[in-house]
């Protein structure tokens, strides 16, 4: 069956050039799929709220966001004398690290930008801000690159007619292109394979229902909506051939954190014997953690439990968690895929050489 992928109207982030010095626009994940909007930033303030908000979210795209809040930042100070604008570049910087906890890929963007930086120190600002925004522009286009090639080894995983569940969103949306988890599945479709997706609604933003299924729904890739507390229904009538997800940091040992619920789905899978892949790029691994009990979770507004937007249904003032994520122990991860290939039953070992 031959689907006609629609990839242009998947995309979270977009350079704008302009006279002045540019524009970073990024489409408001907040408001899919009703509204499609694109929103414009010109600060490392305004990125780093844009990021705090889930304007944009997920790992990747969060990273490359923050590369543009940097560059911005830069160009937007370029004119100041020398002093001036390294102080508040030290402030462009915290204020984007202070934006969320979880996702690695924002420290390992703002470390690869502050390298840069360094190398430009002797430079003028605006040279600094020029060789910053040309570093933006390098991650931006390497994380399309890198979500293609962790797609290709992946979609050797699934075979043909494969029903695949998924959890959160970790597609185009949550990267610069193509997606990391739906990147697996795009490229098995594109390999010919007939993949059904079913989407995890995902409680309490619903990124499964509002972000993966459009994603789907634009390329015409068949899928499924389910809410959360159904997936081990499905599992156990054999409805579920395998589960991929992304995720926001991977621990030296294979522990993986990501979206809150993703936990529940990897029990359900190892009791019912379905495999249960990661897929990430290596900017997602932290060897810096020896395991997910050092991986911090984000904890968010009550108002996301108690309701969505204006529509709240819990009792007024109730006490409310909230964690943003969990942590799946890497006993339960069947596979991690990467840019460099397939790591079936991740360790340190097997992370270390990685990197090696
Ligand atoms: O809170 P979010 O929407 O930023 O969480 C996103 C996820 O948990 C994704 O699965 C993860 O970042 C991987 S995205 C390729």
């Amino acid at each position: 069956m031959n689907h006609s992928l629609n990839t242009a109207a998947v995309v979270a982030l977009r350079w704008h050039e302009a006279p002045d010095y540019g524009r970073l626009e990024m489409l408001d994940q907040t408001r899919l799929p009703s509204v499609f909007e694109y929103l414009s930033y010109d600060s490392a303030a305004s990125v780093a709220e844009g990021i705090r908000s889930m304007v944009v979210r997920g790992a990747p795209a969060i990273g490359v966001a923050a590369a543009y809040g940097v560059a911005l930042e830069a160009l937007r100070l370029q004119a100041q004398p020398r002093e001036a604008f390294d102080a508040a570049m030290d402030i462009g910087f915290s204020v984007l690290a202070q934006s969320r906890p979880t996702a690695v890929n924002l420290f390992w963007a703002l470390d690869r930008m502050q390298r840069y930086r360094e190398q430009h120190k002797q430079d003028s600002p605006s040279l600094v801000a020029a060789a910053l925004l040309d570093a933006a522009k390098a991650i931006h286009e390497e994380d399309v690159r890198i979500n293609q090639q962790m797609g290709e080894h992946g979609a050797a995983l699934l075979a043909d007619g494969a029903r695949v569940l998924t959890h959160c969103n970790a597609g185009a949306l949550a990267t610069a292109g193509h997606g990391t988890a739906l990147g697996v599945i795009r490229s098995a479709v594109a390999a010919g394979k007939r993949i059904s997706v079913i989407a995890d609604e995902t409680r309490p933003f619903l990124q499964g229902a509002r972000l993966t299924a459009w994603e789907m729904v634009q390329e015409n890739i068949p899928v499924t909506l389910i809410t959360d507390n159904m997936a081990g229904h499905l599992m156990a009538r054999g409805e579920v051939d395998a589960v991929i997800v992304g995720t926001d940091r991977v621990a030296a040992n294979g522990d993986v954190a990501n979206k809150i619920g993703t936990y529940m789905v990897a029990v359900l899978a190892a009791r019912h014997g379905i495999p249960f892949y990661v897929a990430c790029p290596l900017s997602t691994i932290d060897m810096s953690i020896d395991n997910g009990s050092q991986i911090p979770i984000e904890e968010r507004a009550s108002h996301e439990v108690t309701g969505f937007r204006e529509t709240q249904w819990a009792a007024a003032g109730v006490q409310v968690r909230n964690p943003s994520f969990d942590v799946t122990p890497a006993e339960l991860v069947s596979a991690i895929i990467t840019e460099k290939g397939v790591i079936h039953a991740p360790d340190l070992a097997k992370l270390s050489a990685l990197f090696s």
